[in-house]
């Protein structure tokens, strides 16, 4: 972790050693939180946070999801992630913004006398599967947990405590020597990655578990299936069984911490040649390509930060 010098806390921007929380905090005991992880990337026309209209909505939706009453619109979330940027002068950024009910009451379901707080988090953060998976592609196993689905909670939701499951996934993977691991739905079909969506490839269509397979509706994942129909691929959501994973041409993940990261072998067979696949190269570029300037922002989802402050 890279301390930032600043954290938005309900509105104001305080020295990062003062953002602390009660141990009281409802949050710490039930996991009551909801949360965003957002990238800012340096473009030629200067720093801008990726889709951050997309990912505030679906802030405000997980916040709607759970009745979690916010104290702050979506616009005033969205200008307080650039604020954030932008005091603590960073460009390559990953934004964390977070609200939680705060210290009140240890009852379970929190009333009127339990705060909720919000919080805007930026630190410099690298490429979270690894800056070498990028490339060579990572190897990823399925996992023995499954999914928590829509009938026990509000899958669309981004919220702490849906990623207990998301670390059993993803620390079992890892004890056992892979990079990530891939959890299936109750229904023994494909999910998503513990904090990605997933991407197949077979016979150069690709294919992508629906929203309704137990997933998060990744804005990473909305972004390449456009970039990918643009390209002229033809792109399909459905239920996939597992078993596909093992016969499909190439695989790769997405997500914002992710990006577009490919995945070389599945529970140690490898996917089409075993390393990251020709499609998945392209879309890849299509993605990095809307930074460097290769690739139009047609749909504009670049959002600018200028420079206000000194840092
Ligand atoms: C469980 C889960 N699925 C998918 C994703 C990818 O979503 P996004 O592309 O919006 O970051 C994430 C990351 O936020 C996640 O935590």
């Amino acid at each position: 972790m890279n301390p930032s010098k600043f954290i938005w806390k309900n509105g104001e921007l305080l020295p990062w050693e003062s953002a602390t929380v009660h141990v009281m905090s409802h949050a710490l005991h039930y996991g009551t939180s909801i949360f965003e992880g957002i990238r800012c990337y340096k473009t030629n026309e200067g720093r801008a946070i990726f889709r951050l209209d997309a990912h505030m909505r679906r802030f405000v939706e997980s916040a709607k999801m759970y009745r979690i009453p916010l104290k702050h619109s979506q616009e005033q979330l969205m200008e307080g992630c650039r604020q954030t940027i932008d005091a603590n002068g960073l460009t390559n950024a990953y934004i964390r913004p977070l609200s939680f009910y705060g210290a009140g009451s240890l009852g379970v379901v929190p009333g009127s006398n339990v705060p909720v707080e919000t919080v805007i988090i930026a630190i410099e953060w690298g490429a979270y599967l690894g800056e070498e998976g990028l490339t060579q592609g990572i190897d990823v196993c399925v996992s023995s947990w499954s999914r928590t689905t829509s009938s026990s909670i509000p899958v669309l939701a981004k919220a702490g405590g849906h990623y207990l499951n998301a670390m059993l996934i993803g620390g079992e993977a890892r004890r056992n020597g892979y990079v990530e691991g891939i959890s299936v739905s109750d229904k023994g079909t494909i999910s998503e990655g513990s904090a990605e969506n997933i991407f197949l490839i077979r016979d150069q269509i690709i294919y992508t578990p629906p929203l309704g397979a137990a997933i998060l509706g990744g804005i990473t994942r909305a972004s390449i299936i456009e970039l990918a129909k643009s390209l002229g691929y033809e792109v399909v959501e459905q239920q996939l069984p597992r078993e596909l994973m093992y016969v499909a041409d190439e695989i790769f993940f997405t997500g914002t911490a992710a990006e577009v990261t490919p995945v070389r072998s599945v529970d140690g067979i490898e996917v089409g040649c075993g390393s990251r696949g020709p499609i998945t190269e392209k879309i890849q570029s299509a993605f990095f390509g809307l930074f460097d300037g290769t690739t139009p922002d047609a749909h504009r989802w670049l959002d600018p930060v200028p420079t206000t402050t000194k840092a």
